[in-house]
């Protein structure tokens, strides 16, 4: 294991992890990638603490790799549901929380349909002043960070599987294609990207990214106290910082409400999932007009790079954000190692923040 010092107690957020954190998890992850390519895929590192899976809000993928990562580590694991809890006779969510904390409960991962619920609990945990460290497994549409990670992780070992790192990405293209105004995994991917060096582009209809939500991520990409300039050109619009001495990079974010500029050259093309259960109004005409406007086919990633790859954080709609053949495509689709990626991130994830409370 790498031996950086960690000091994050939680991980709630992208919005200001350090190039050495991203580092950290990418070589731990490769690290522990390495053991479950072994024919015992187990190790003792959290032997004898608990992971709780608090998730109040349905998932396959996530909820799963964290529990498997969990038992790869040795740790005991508790799963949660809301719809089969005492929830469903009244019991608030903190008090839930404190039920795990009462059990003995080490690391609690927690996914919510609200924005801010892991950082509600993260706080009950401080001021109570016990050492519980809390991941967020995806909150509303505010943060998922351990999908942006294994997103990264997946991105950076295709480039150099030895030594994945985050200045691998630097100059590549990167399009995030689809629903970012309600996804949680766009947000946390603009971090970690635009903290890459990459080019990020986002490209949705107006209603699914609209500019002040741009404006609103720059500013808390860590670039405060700085005017963006906005072209008033429906597309493309291009965010830059106007501050000269700024020890931050300018990020490279660019907004697109039609595809192909978002498609022209890029090498890796992000899609997300059509999140309808968070859409408050009509935002679409239909989802044929969307597949063809914004759906991602094999047709359309002739305008990439020759060797682009698609990601997909799961679950998909085939043939709405992606075309069912591409999905399963293994030239071109990286939706399985993602999967497969998420268990090795998720167990480097637990064991930073595990391995300091033995
Ligand atoms: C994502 C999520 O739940 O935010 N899925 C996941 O965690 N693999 C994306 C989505 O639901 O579309």
């Amino acid at each position: 294991m790498p031996t950086t010092t960690w000091n994050r107690h939680h991980i709630l957020s992208l919005a200001d992890f350090t190039t050495t954190e991203y580092d950290t998890v990418l070589q731990t992850a490769a690290s522990f990638q390495e053991v479950l390519s072994r024919r015992t895929k187990k190790v003792p590192t959290l032997q004898g603490q608990v992971v709780a899976n608090l998730f109040f809000e349905s998932s396959t993928r996530t909820r799963s790799s964290f529990e498997l990562a969990a038992k790869r580590l040795s740790a005991d694991t508790l799963n949660f549901a809301a719809a089969t809890s005492s929830m469903t006779k009244g019991e608030t969510i903190l008090d839930t929380a404190k039920t795990y904390l009462a059990m003995g409960t080490d690391i609690m991962v927690v996914r919510h349909r609200e924005a801010g619920v892991p950082n509600a609990i993260a706080a009950e945990m401080d001021r109570l002043g016990v050492k519980v460290s809390v991941l967020n497994a995806g909150d509303g549409q505010h943060e998922h960070p351990s999908q942006a990670l294994l997103d990264l992780f997946t991105i950076c070992t295709l480039i150099d599987p030895a030594s994945p790192r985050l200045e691998l990405l630097k100059g590549k293209k990167i399009a995030i294609v689809g629903d970012i105004l309600h996804s949680r995994v766009a947000r946390s991917n603009i971090w970690s990207l635009i903290a890459s060096g990459a080019e990020v582009h986002l490209a949705a209809p107006p209603t699914l990214l609209p500019k002040l939500f741009a404006e609103y991520i720059l500013e808390e990409a860590g670039v405060k106290n700085q005017q963006f300039i906005i072209s008033s050109s429906p597309t493309p619009v291009r965010l830059r910082s106007r501050q000269a001495h700024s020890p931050l990079p300018t990020p490279q974010l660019f907004l697109h409400w039609q595809l192909e500029p978002a498609l022209q050259n890029a090498d890796f093309v992000m899609t997300l999932r059509l999140q309808k259960e968070r859409m408050t109004a009509h935002l679409l005409p239909s989802l044929r007009e969307y597949h063809q406007l914004f759906g991602i086919t094999r047709t359309k990633l002739q305008l990439c790079k020759p060797n682009v790859k698609v990601l997909h954080p799961g679950p998909v709609n085939r043939g709405v954000e992606i075309s069912s053949e591409l999905m399963d495509d293994p030239e071109f689709s990286l939706i399985q190692s993602q999967v497969t990626s998420g268990v090795a991130v998720r167990m480097a994830l637990l064991y930073l923040l595990g391995s300091g409370k033995a």
